[in-house]
């Protein structure tokens, strides 16, 4: 195989993404017990996930949603073509890949304005609080109820997430973590696409 490789992920996704994983297990991880880490964490994930938002629109290449959001027609053909082993490679997200990038942006989003909306609410504290503060015991249940559904979703996302790292990882012979580490992946074959050497 060639050792020649192609930068894929600008400094600014891969600082993203492994920001965005240590703080979505801390919020996730802290919950009640430790509420102001929980917090800060939060506002953590909601900052990374606004600015990756915007940067899906001004970003480099294969950071840009027009370069993964695919139609449903795709995701699906593409989740068969991967389940028979023979699906073809792309240098930047697959179909389903990005399928996944934005339901975990999505679930992210419901997530954390969940918890701005709760902890307002009950706790009269946060950018909400001048709002909701005294909303009441049963706003509170209910916004919690739907805050750990969300939280709960998007780890479920995250096992999904990681199961479709490790089987196109091993599919096309190729380290797909470590590219997010360095930015870097094999210049590869003529079945890959979106490559632009
Ligand atoms: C230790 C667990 C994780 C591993 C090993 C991992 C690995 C990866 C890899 C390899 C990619 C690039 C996929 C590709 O080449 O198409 C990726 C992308 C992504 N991952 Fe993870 N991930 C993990 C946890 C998470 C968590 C916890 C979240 C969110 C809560 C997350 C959200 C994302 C997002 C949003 C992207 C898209 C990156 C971008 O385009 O900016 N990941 N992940």
């Amino acid at each position: 195989m060639s050792t020649l490789t192609i930068k894929v992920w600008d400094p600014l996704v891969r600082i993203f993404h492994w920001s965005l994983v240590a703080g979505f297990f801390v919020a996730y991880l802290t919950e009640d017990d430790f509420m102001t880490l929980h917090v800060w964490a939060g506002y953590l994930v909601g900052g990374l996930v606004a600015f990756r938002i915007v940067w899906g629109f001004i970003g480099s290449k294969h950071a840009r949603f027009s370069d993964f959001v695919r139609p449903p027609g795709e995701v699906i053909a593409y989740l068969k073509a991967e389940l028979a082993g023979r699906a073809r490679r792309y240098l930047g997200h697959n179909p389903a890949g990005g399928a996944m990038v934005v339901a975990l942006l999505l679930s992210l989003v419901l997530t954390v304005v969940t918890g701005l909306i709760i902890y307002g609410g009950d706790e009269c504290a946060g950018p909400l609080a001048s709002y909701l503060c005294g909303t009441g015991e049963a706003f509170d249940e209910l916004g919690e109820e739907v805050h750990e559904f969300f939280a709960n979703l998007t780890l479920l996302l995250v096992v999904l997430h990681v199961v479709g790292v490790v089987l196109s990882s091993r599919l096309h012979g190729e380290n797909l973590v470590h590219a997010m580490l360095t930015g870097r992946k094999p210049a590869n074959t003529g079945e890959t696409k979106g490559d632009d050497v």
